[in-house]
């Protein structure tokens, strides 16, 4: 059993084969700094570099697995030059060769949603509550979700999810095949973990090959999306709309789009 680091807003736990990331910025709803996407770069390419790393799982609380991107960084720090953390942590959630396990309790913002079309089983409390609401925000899809959702969910489910960027609960989300399986939130944690722990104790070349071959088809696409979505999602967050989104929500008042 190893400890990485001293408690942060990223907790790194290995034990049984697996690496455990925990979101565990309670105060800020587990939203995501640009340091928090460095440690979670790091931590995937620790776990892939580690032969005694078997697996992955990625969770938040009970009440909450991710408010999505830190809107004060998003306001005060947008992301500039050509890999900063959140697309070091992207590609490496996309690229991961080994199985990730996600466990979404409360809500899963923005972030909190794409990452888990990378992951490879995803478990839900029955409180979770997925949102991608980039277009409230000003903003456009990212983590290459304007391929994924649409092919998981088909385009009109999609459209609901990224152009209303409506919210949509753990039963919708198992009902489309984003969610594996709901549970009481108290127990997701544990299941997650229990579910990456048998997988530790299967062939590591087996896994491997397998989530090659089922992935390798899609990837460089995927990758090339990923890039392109960023380019337009850079120039978005700095334009009036996204900037009146940002400020409305750390003013904690509603947006008025009506002169951008
Ligand atoms: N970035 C920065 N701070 C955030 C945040 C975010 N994405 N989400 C929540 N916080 C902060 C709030 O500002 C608040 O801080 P304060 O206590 O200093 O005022 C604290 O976390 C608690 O948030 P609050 O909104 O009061 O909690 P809630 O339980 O009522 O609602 C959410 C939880 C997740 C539904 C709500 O916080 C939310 O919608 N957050 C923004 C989600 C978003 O748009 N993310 C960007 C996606 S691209």
């Amino acid at each position: 059993m190893t400890e990485a680091q001293a408690p942060s807003d990223i907790l790194v736990h290995t034990e049984a084969g697996v690496m455990t990331l925990t979101l565990n910025r309670l105060d800020k709803k587990n939203s995501i700094t640009g340091a928090m996407y460095g440690q979670m770069a790091d931590a995937l390419q620790a776990a892939d570099d580690d032969h005694a790393v078997r697996a992955v799982v990625i969770q938040g609380h009970a009440t909450i697995f991710s408010a999505g991107n830190d809107i004060g960084d998003f306001l005060n720090a947008p992301p500039a030059g050509t890999e900063p953390p959140a697309f070091r942590f992207l590609r490496g959630i996309a690229r991961f060769p080994k199985p990730l396990v996600a466990a979404v309790c409360g809500p899963a913002v923005g972030i909190g949603t794409t990452m888990l079309f990378h992951c490879d089983l995803v478990y839900a409390g029955d409180n979770a509550a997925f949102s991608m609401p980039f277009v409230n925000l000003g903003l456009c899809p990212e983590a290459a979700s304007s391929i994924l959702v649409p092919q998981m969910f088909g385009h009109h489910r999609a459209s609901e999810a990224l152009l209303l960027g409506e919210p949509f609960m753990a039963e919708a989300a198992a009902e489309v095949g984003l969610v594996n399986r709901i549970l009481p939130p108290t127990e997701c944690n544990d299941f997650a973990q229990s579910q990456a722990r048998k997988l530790a104790a299967k062939p590591i070349s087996a896994l491997v090959e397998t989530k090659r071959l089922m992935k390798m088809a899609q990837l460089p696409d995927l990758l090339e999306r990923m890039d392109e979505e960023g380019r337009s999602f850079g120039r978005m967050m700095r334009e009036p709309a996204a900037r009146e989104a940002f400020t409305a929500f750390m003013e904690k008042r509603r947006p008025d789009f009506s002169k951008v």
